[in-house]
């Protein structure tokens, strides 16, 4: 068997097109690999980092445009963070309460994680200004779901669209703490709340309806954080007037990078692939109980506990998939993985279901809109339910025209896809997997044999 020919070509306007061509003989997945940062951990030690007091020693950061970011953001805010690596970053936190008033409007360009959890510690801030912005893709995201409860905490923020929308602006305040009933299993809808009960005097309270991941509990707890949790009722409280300590973080593999190859090695025929130092923490592992429900053959190595998440190397061995139904209170424990899921099911026997994951309209793009697009583009079978969407699997793809829509894992799962595909895909804008795996192009060219 030959490999796939692999380019990348950057257009005049800078986007770049990923060009796939499937050998017509095949071609099977081979190799051990290792993955980038996980990328709501690389976010919370940055931030915790910045508003503990004492150093703060970040391993395995994930140097993907979205931590950068936030890099960028808390440096404004007053936080000496060495530069970024994967090695070691060091960060000088300035204590809870301590942000310098920045000169210029906060850009969290296209991360979600940034602007929703920055907001809750800037709220509580009192006597200083801030403004946040971000790129197109998140001036467009809903930012009621955070600014609502901030405000009932006491925050002022404007914006436009009833401040709905950054950019936003925020006179920080002391603030009073609630119990807030999340209407959505949304993990940062939760840590926005607990951090600005941060440094809020009594007990903030979030209860969701389902548990969303808990990485921000994990943290706060070894930052020093007084937090207590019912896991009966989704609940966690976090005492306020906190005191943070600088940390040693060690940053696990992302899963939901290790996803695309786990789908990969699942559905091109003849493949056998191990992914290193995968985070396994169970809030994040829906993709495992996904694809094991498909009939996937994976298998867990090497289980360990670092840092305080578990980790584990993942091995996968290609295999006839099935369809299954997805729904309910593993949405929110595979939310970022539905893309990639929807790629397994266009290659497994039967009709997939995926509901109860309306959530995905409002992520990088309107993600069952573009994937059900772009998929179909292939010959793929999907249909859109307000949801979520149905799949009709084992049709043939074959090589088209498709495009990111400038959303990272929409790009990379095409890309996947196309590695099943007859003759060549070209995905256009296929740059924005810089947001959270830089080097997924070359991990691709490696795997393909
Ligand atoms: C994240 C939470 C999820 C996820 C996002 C990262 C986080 O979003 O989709 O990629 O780091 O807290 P929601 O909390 O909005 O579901």
């Amino acid at each position: 068997m030959s490999a796939a020919i692999i380019t990348l070509k950057t257009q005049e306007n800078a986007s770049q097109n990923l060009i796939i061509q499937r050998p017509p003989s095949g071609l099977s997945l081979q190799g051990r690999i290792s993955i980038p940062g996980d990328k709501s951990i690389s976010h919370r030690a940055l931030m915790l980092g910045a508003i503990a007091e004492g150093e703060t020693e970040i391993q395995g950061l994930l140097l993907g445009e979205d931590p950068r970011s936030t890099a960028h953001c808390f440096r404004a805010l007053g936080a000496e963070i060495s530069e970024l690596n994967t090695e070691l970053v060091r960060v000088k936190g300035i204590g809870l309460g301590n942000f310098q008033e920045p000169v210029d409007v906060l850009n969290a360009g296209n991360s979600g994680t940034t602007i929703r959890l920055m907001l809750g510690l800037l709220a509580s801030h009192p006597g200083r200004f801030f403004t946040v912005t971000g790129d197109d893709s998140l001036r467009s995201r809903p930012m009621s779901r955070v600014v609502k409860p901030l405000q009932q905490m006491a925050a002022e923020i404007w914006g436009r669209k009833g401040n709905t929308l950054a950019p936003l602006a925020v006179q920080g305040q002391a603030l009073k703490p609630i119990h807030y009933h999340s209407p959505i299993a949304s993990a940062q809808v939760k840590s926005c709340i607990l951090l600005a009960g941060l440094n809020t005097e009594g007990k903030t309270t979030v209860t969701e309806p389902a548990l969303s991941r808990d990485h921000s509990e994990r943290m706060l707890k070894a930052f020093g954080a007084e937090l207590s949790i019912d896991p009966e009722t989704n609940s966690v409280t976090v005492t306020g007037n906190a005191k943070l300590y600088g940390q040693k973080v060690v940053v696990p593999g992302d899963i939901s990078s290790a996803a695309f190859w786990l789908v990969a090695g699942s559905i091109v025929p003849g493949s056998e692939l191990v992914v290193e130092n995968v985070g396994v923490n169970p809030t994040r592992t829906g993709i495992l109980e996904a694809l094991a429900m498909m009939g996937a053959d994976i298998q867990l190595e090497n289980q360990r506990e670092v840092a305080g998440e578990p980790v584990a190397d993942v091995r996968v061995r290609s295999s006839q998939l099935k369809s299954c139904t997805i729904a309910g209170d593993i949405i929110p424990r595979l939310i970022d993985e539905i893309p990639i899921l929807a790629v397994a099911a266009t290659f497994a026997e039967g009709t997939t279901i995926i509901r109860d994951a309306a959530e995905l309209r409002v992520k990088e793009s309107d993600r069952i809109t573009v994937m059900a697009q772009q998929l179909n583009k292939m010959g793929g079978k999907i249909t859109e339910l307000p949801d979520g969407m149905e799949i009709t699997g084992g049709n043939a793809l074959v090589g088209a025209e498709v495009d990111s829509h400038t959303d990272h894992r929409i790009g990379m799962s095409l890309a996947i896809a196309a590695l099943n595909a007859s003759g060549t895909t070209t995905i256009h804008r296929a740059e924005a997997a810089a947001i959270s795996y830089p080097n997924f192009t070359n991990t691709l060219v490696e795997v393909c044999r």
